[in-house]
């Protein structure tokens, strides 16, 4: 099990804080969470494999890297997952995109999936799972265990706010699944919303309250 990677640099610390401003209305709060899924990407990204190769500049021959290794997909989990998806294909603009639906049913604040369509090729791609909010961790759990039912050996999770009990419930379930994540909050509340939070990730960029 790996130590889950938290964001701390200042620039998403404070755009982290125009988010959770219950006055942030839904066109700036998309804007933030697709630049700060742009960031989350960047680190998810630091190992990627690379190979040499030999290019023509307007000087020189040279030897310089490209990225090399498994092609890669993003999954979202529907609803609020989605608005991480402009920012990481800014990224890696040629990865696949797959799509999970879960809602959290109000009462037992289990995951119910109600979506599924993946790339037919996601067994031989790396996975990248984005969904904003970790708070129970059951979504992000559930998603993965059907990713990994495709075959898919190698995934990792980007969220923006994580809770410590999502967290745990995390790697306990996947100790394989790396978590990158730009803040980690202090709790879950009695209806399971991460303290302090931002609220309903998906209401807030869909505007559906
Ligand atoms: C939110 C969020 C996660 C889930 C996190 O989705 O986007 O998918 O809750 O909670 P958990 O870690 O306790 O499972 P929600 O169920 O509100 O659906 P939505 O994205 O369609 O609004
Ligand atoms: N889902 C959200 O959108 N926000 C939370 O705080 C918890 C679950």
């Amino acid at each position: 099990m790996s130590t889950p990677f938290i964001m701390d640099h200042p620039l998403i610390q404070h755009k982290i804080s125009l988010l959770r401003d219950k006055h942030t209305g839904s066109k700036e709060f998309r804007e933030l969470i697709s630049e700060i899924a742009m960031f989350v990407c960047y680190e998810a990204t630091r190992n990627l494999p690379l190979k040499e190769v030999e290019i023509e500049t307007p000087i020189c021959m040279a030897k310089t890297n490209v990225v090399s290794g498994k092609k890669l997909a993003f999954v979202p989990i529907l609803r609020a997952g989605l608005g991480m998806v402009d920012g990481v294909l800014k990224m890696v603009p040629a990865a696949k995109i797959g799509h999970i639906g879960m809602y959290r049913d109000p009462e037992s604040k289990e995951p119910v999936e109600y979506y599924c369509k993946l790339p037919s090729d996601i067994a031989k791609r790396d996975v990248f799972v984005l969904d904003p909010m970790l708070a129970t961790g059951g979504s992000a759990i559930d998603a993965i265990h059907k990713i990994k039912e495709y075959g898919v050996k190698n995934i990792k999770f980007m969220c923006i706010i994580a809770a410590p009990e999502g967290m745990a419930a995390l790697q306990k379930a996947h100790p394989d699944v790396e978590i990158y994540c730009a803040a980690l909050d202090e709790c879950l509340n009695e209806h399971a919303y991460i303290v302090p939070g931002l609220g309903d990730a998906g209401d807030r960029i869909f505007g559906t309250k």
